[in-house]
């Protein structure tokens, strides 16, 4: 038996399920294997000249300690944390506190909440913003902000540190701003590192090497997760030990490995958008961080030598069984262009009885004495079947249950998926080259030195843009 606790089924997604024109047949999978056999083994031999960082991170007890000192510090009296980060400098924040805290943790009272209330602020909409800063009130004296970006100079989010400081220091005055601040950003270089330097806040590293979308498993997913009682070291154990799955030099027992094979054979197929379907709430926003880590990742424009590619395939998310009264319809009757990959709960940590009662009409019995999770699974189970008979490929990945050890595991297959699959499409999946022209604009529309160049393109296509409207 494997050592990991999760389960890549991906019978449904074969030729006998779902016919040889749509489903992958047994001998092409076999064909595929050397292929992705020498990606791994050039990723292993990587990882010991010091890339693939993101790899280490399970194992790195300097790193653990270091969090949960900080959490140590940082938690008596600290009634709110406030994240402010953007893109992996917050989806992984918000799915591990959705998968692992109670689904409604910061309603929570008293001694029944583990931890501090989280708010993730993730945009720089001024209607929530202002909101939030309004509920916390005079509850900002215990409040904790914790600025999370690794260049230390994205837009976003240096725009809320700057709002968040004058606030503190108008209430609270210039001596409690180190209180109240935690900034995690790269452990050398960057404004945010400068101003950490000068003003003395308490700073926990982005490790070098480890990118924003491949970072939860450091201070940046695990500082958050900390504070609000979420068991950080189980989490790293259960990555540690897919991580040891993923390094299996044997495709079929490496599930990583397998899942990036099934993807990219379906990608080749012309298979180019996967539909990530929790029937799970608390799986949902890993579905959410899936999604970016895949599509920054592997959406490229050029291959690792530089010539044009143009590869990628869109993440999609959706939830069941909400979705089913929503998408289904274009999944099973749509283009058969789409990859499922549900996520299934074996055991829920509670589940909820439909009661018998009287008077319930005939057409309804079925329902009482089961539970919502025996009907949550059910309807997984039926709309697999379903979608199998429309000859959609459909892959599942099972949870024997949720709980830090899994959820750890599925972050390390899913990353070490996108590092074999960047590797299948001999892409970097590390970089992300094209979101750079729109901070660029961005700073040029709102007056930073040195993008003034950007300005004559962004009054053309102003002036185009107002030429047709209705
Ligand atoms: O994955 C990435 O690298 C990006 O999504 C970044 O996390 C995001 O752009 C925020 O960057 P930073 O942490 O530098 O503020």
């Amino acid at each position: 038996m494997p050592a990991h606790a999760l389960r890549l089924h991906y019978g449904n997604a074969l030729a006998p399920a779902i016919g040889p024109a749509h489903g992958l047949a047994l001998t092409e999978l076999k064909r595929a294997e050397p292929v992705v056999r020498q990606v791994l083994t050039r990723v292993e031999r990587e990882r010991t000249e010091g890339q693939h960082r993101y790899r280490d991170l399970p194992e790195d007890q300097q790193m653990l300690k270091q969090v949960r000192a900080a959490v140590r510090r940082h938690r008596p009296g600290v009634e709110n944390l406030v994240v402010l980060g953007i893109g992996g400098s917050a989806l992984g924040n918000i799915a591990l506190q959705t998968a692992l805290s109670p689904p409604f943790h910061n309603l929570l009272g008293g001694t029944r909440r583990r931890g501090p209330r989280l708010f993730v602020l993730d945009n720089v909409d001024p209607v929530q913003v202002s909101n939030l800063l309004d509920l916390l009130g005079p509850g900002l004296r215990k409040t904790l902000f914790n600025v999370i970006s690794k260049s230390g100079e994205t837009a976003e989010t240096a725009s809320q540190f700057l709002i968040v400081r004058e606030l503190l220091r108008k209430k609270l005055g210039q001596k409690a701003l180190a209180r109240h601040i935690v900034v995690t950003t790269d452990p050398e270089q960057g404004t945010l590192r400068d101003i950490v330097a000068r003003d003395g806040y308490d700073a926990l590293p982005v490790p070098p090497g480890v990118g924003g979308r491949f970072s939860v498993l450091s201070a940046v997913g695990l500082f958050s997760a900390g504070m609000c009682g979420i068991d950080i070291r189980r989490l790293l154990s259960g990555a540690a030990r897919m991580s040891t799955a993923a390094a299996q030099p044997r495709v079929r027992t490496n599930p990583a490995a397998m899942l990036a094979l099934l993807l990219h054979a379906f990608y080749v197929r012309g298979k180019r958008s996967h539909v990530m379907m929790p029937y799970s709430y608390q799986l949902k926003d890993l579905a959410d961080w899936y999604r970016q880590l895949w599509a920054e990742s592997l959406g490229k424009q050029h291959d690792q030598a530089g010539r044009p590619v143009v590869v990628g395939a869109t993440p999609i998310r959706a939830l069941g069984a909400t979705d089913q009264h929503s998408q289904v319809q274009l999944y099973r009757e749509g283009p058969n262009d789409k990859v499922f990959i549900f996520l299934e709960v074996e055991k829920f940590s509670s589940d909820v009885r439909i009661p018998r009662s009287r008077g319930v009409p005939d057409e309804l019995a079925y329902l009482q004495g089961t539970s919502l999770g025996k009907l949550l699974n059910a309807e997984k189970l039926a709309t697999e079947a379903a979608l199998v008979s429309s000859a959609r490929p459909c892959l599942t990945i099972c949870f024997p249950t949720v709980n830090a050890t899994t959820v750890g595991e599925f972050i390390l297959l899913w990353e070490a998926a996108t590092t074999i699959a960047g590797g299948l499409l001999n892409v970097n999946p590390y970089d992300q080259p094209a979101v750079q022209l729109g901070k660029e604009l961005t700073f040029a529309l709102m007056g930073k030195a040195g993008y003034a160049q950007h300005t004559r393109t962004l009054r053309r296509q102003a002036r185009r843009r107002g030429q047709y409207e209705v």
